[in-house]
């Protein structure tokens, strides 16, 4: 795809761009240390059409709706960005439309280094309506294209050939790079893989965290097996069951130089075959968690959270 290098940096471009966002003492020793350690490089995660990804994106959901300040929102993507997470997940529902015009605005005259993720909803399929969705979503983002355009909810299995068929138009017209879905349950996932090229998905975004590990059971070995990774939704937990106040977290941490949120974050990345886009409109917690790119959990540190959160 000649896109490998297109979304990842160096080691040393990393380390540099650290030390230009003033990023904390503790951390620029651990960087040292990880100039010695040749295996601690920014992690990043193959697509199934040999594309490379940061194995940590930016979610989007709430940026854009006032939450924080646009220009603090804007802030954060900006530090998320140079510190490697150039991956963006929105949605053409998210605050209605205000996500997208957000990021429109924030990422004008960066978009080449973006791997842009967007959504469709379930009740926009029928007849033209995927395409039409993509074209608003295309508008609100001032781009010509999407990188990733993923069905949101599943539909009803007996619609999955008509989804595919329209995601393949796209891709084919140049409005797409690749497909994708979200929400899908391991049966989903096996009956989209019989329709004509519903085996090129290229991943299932679902939630997936310390504290919600449900997907272990299944669908995590169903994708592995497919060789798809998977995108981690609401990898902190979410809104309301944020897991960085765990005392366990915060101690791995305390011995890392990072926060509970950069461990809560390594742990979900910590195959290789995930894919994590938490959300923050902080610069400060933006920079925390792009500390998860380069940390590496012992393995007893990962006994220790898989006991705390069996
Ligand atoms: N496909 C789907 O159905 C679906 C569903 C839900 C979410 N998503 C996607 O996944 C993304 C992330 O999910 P999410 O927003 O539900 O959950 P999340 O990323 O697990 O948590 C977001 C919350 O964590 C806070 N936060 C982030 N970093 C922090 C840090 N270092 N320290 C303390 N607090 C921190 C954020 O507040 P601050 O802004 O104050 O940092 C925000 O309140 C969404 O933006 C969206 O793109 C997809």
């Amino acid at each position: 795809m000649g896109t490998m290098n297109k979304h990842s940096l160096s080691r040393r471009q990393f380390n540099a761009r650290m030390a230009a966002l003033g990023l904390s003492l503790p951390l620029a020793g651990r960087l040292l240390a990880a100039d010695q350690a040749p295996q601690a490089v920014r992690r990043s995660v193959r697509l199934p059409d040999g594309t490379m990804v940061p194995a940590l994106g930016m979610g989007a959901w709430h940026l854009g709706i006032d939450r924080h300040p646009p220009a603090v929102e804007e802030e954060a993507v900006n530090a998320g960005l140079a510190l490697g997470m150039t991956l963006i997940d929105t949605s053409g529902n998210y605050g209605h439309g205000r996500s997208e015009q957000f990021l429109g605005k924030a990422l004008a005259g960066q978009r080449d280094k973006i791997y842009l993720v967007s959504k469709v909803e379930g009740d926009e399929i029928a007849g033209d309506g995927i395409a039409r969705a993509c074209a608003a979503s295309l508008a609100r983002l001032g781009t010509d294209h999407l990188d990733l355009y993923l069905l949101h909810w599943p539909v009803p299995t007996d619609k999955f050939a008509g989804v595919v068929a329209a995601f393949e138009q796209l891709r084919a017209a140049g409005k797409i790079r690749a497909w994708g879905v979200s929400n899908f349950d391991t049966g989903q996932m096996a009956a989209l893989f019989k329709v004509p090229n519903g085996e090129r998905c290229a991943t299932n975004q679902v939630p997936y965290s310390l504290n919600r590990r449900d997907i272990e059971r299944e669908l995590l070995p169903w994708c592995a097996e497919h060789r798809m990774p998977v995108m981690a939704y609401s990898p902190l937990g979410g809104d309301n069951n944020l897991v960085i106040k765990d005392r366990v977290l915060q101690q791995i941490g305390a011995a890392h130089g990072c926060t509970a949120a950069a461990v809560a974050l390594a742990w979900v990345i910590r195959s290789g075959a995930v894919i994590a886009i938490p959300e923050s409109g902080s610069p400060a917690h933006t920079k925390e968690n792009a500390q998860a790119l380069t940390l590496t959990l012992t393995p007893q540190e990962l006994q220790q959270l898989a006991t705390t959160y069996p």
